[in-house]
């Protein structure tokens, strides 16, 4: 009876990965029918494991070791892009959140005079006068279009000797994080966003009216790149923002300094809350691929990896370029990995966490 159950059950798990008709095609020999049998085990494991990681939603009960492992046989499974999933994505992003729209503050969707809000106040405002008003873009730089196939890159560790510079350089629209340096072998150097922190402004360019080269020279590596700040995220953040706007702006005015809308990061982070992810502010990387998801066909994340050891168990920095971590209190960056490795796993977005394939084969 007991045994019966087991090759009911057993069946039923063939019947559901679709894989019981490539078991009758083939098998003629045996070692074919051994082939296949593999192939089904194979095709099972990648069916259990894709089951496993869509649902996942915290880090509290990982084993690491188990974690990896699996982690890694899955990223070896076939990969399928679900366009349905895609497309619900765009849709609900887009009418909760709206990053086509108000993503920046732009002299389209701002008025002079407007009130803004603080994205953690409830009740500071920000009002925007002509002078800064007239350095705002015109439009964002995909003014209405949909953008093609978009690499997400944020800083981790895992892109050392990763090789992945020619495939990120090859997409159609590139962003990048925290003024991170970029070379071509590991993590390329095409970058049409890259957002600035203001601690780090503070941290490193204080002194930027008196002496703008420094500054001018970090920010001239990324080309005609967008430089987005949180200038309404804290209200410190505001003064720091306008004083790099107004350096910036008639030295390198192909470079637009771009303030995201507090309203968007607002709503993005209710959003997040609301399906249960725990953290005081989203990162940049994590809102970032978000809009990604809303704006672009295709998604691929690269650099998310938040862990001290590659899925080989080889240590890893935490940083590719240096070895700042970022605030335990502000940033769940597991929590939002495990988010994102859900969103691979319905076939939402791409997750590169291997060296890329190299050119000679
Ligand atoms: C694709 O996503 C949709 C929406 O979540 C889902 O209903 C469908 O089963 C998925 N298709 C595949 C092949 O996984
Ligand atoms: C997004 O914002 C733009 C500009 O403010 C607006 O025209 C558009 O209707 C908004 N879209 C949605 C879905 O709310
Ligand atoms: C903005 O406010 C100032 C001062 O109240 C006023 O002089 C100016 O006309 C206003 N500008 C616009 C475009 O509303
Ligand atoms: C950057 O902008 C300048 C001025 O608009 C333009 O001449 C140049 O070709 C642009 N460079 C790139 C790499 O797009
Ligand atoms: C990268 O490669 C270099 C040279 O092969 C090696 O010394 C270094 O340990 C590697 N770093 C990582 C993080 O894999
Ligand atoms: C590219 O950057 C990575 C990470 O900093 C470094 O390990 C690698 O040596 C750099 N390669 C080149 C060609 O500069």
């Amino acid at each position: 009876m007991a045994f019966l159950r087991w090759i009911l059950r057993l069946l039923t798990l063939l019947i559901v990965s679709h894989s019981v008709c490539v078991l009758f095609y083939y098998t003629p020999n045996t070692h074919s029918s051994r082939e296949v049998m593999r192939d089904t085990l194979q095709r099972l494991h990648c069916a259990k494991l894709r089951r496993k990681f869509s649902i996942i939603t915290d880090t509290k009960s990982l084993n690491m070791k188990t974690f990896t492992q699996e982690l890694g046989d899955f990223l070896n499974c076939p990969y399928k892009p679900n366009m349905t999933e895609q497309e619900l994505n765009r849709l609900s992003l887009q009418f909760l959140c709206n990053a086509t729209g108000s993503l920046f503050h732009t002299k389209r969707n701002t008025a002079v005079n407007q009130s803004i809000p603080y994205e953690t106040s409830a009740t500071q405002t920000y009002t925007m006068n002509a002078a800064i008003h007239s350095m705002l873009p015109e439009d964002f730089p995909w003014s209405g279009r949909r953008l093609g196939r978009c690499a997400v890159v944020g800083s981790g560790g895992i892109l050392k000797n990763s090789s992945c510079g020619r495939e990120i350089d090859s997409a159609d629209f590139v962003i990048r994080f925290n003024l991170a340096l970029i070379n071509d072998s590991d993590v390329g150097l095409k970058t049409d966003l890259i957002t600035v922190n203001p601690t780090q402004i503070r941290r490193e360019f204080n002194n930027m009216e008196q002496n703008p080269d420094p500054l001018v020279e970090r920010v001239s590596v990324y080309g005609n790149a967008s430089l987005a700040i949180p200038a309404f995220a804290y209200t410190f953040c505001t003064g720091l923002s306008i004083r790099t706007l107004k350096v910036l702006h008639p030295i390198r005015p192909q470079q637009p300094v771009v303030f995201f809308s507090p309203i968007y990061l607002r709503t993005l982070d209710r959003l997040w809350k609301g399906r249960g992810l725990k953290s005081v502010r989203l990162s940049s990387g994590f809102l970032l691929i978000n809009t990604a998801l809303e704006l672009c066909e295709d998604v691929h994340v690269y650099g998310f990896w938040p862990f001290d050891t590659d899925l080989q168990d080889n240590p890893i920095p935490y940083h590719y370029y240096d070895q700042l971590r970022p605030h335990p209190y502000m940033h769940k960056m597991s929590e939002e990995f495990v988010r994102l490795l859900q969103l691979h796993s319905q076939g939402a977005l791409t997750l590169h966490l291997q060296p890329c394939p190299s050119e000679t084969h």
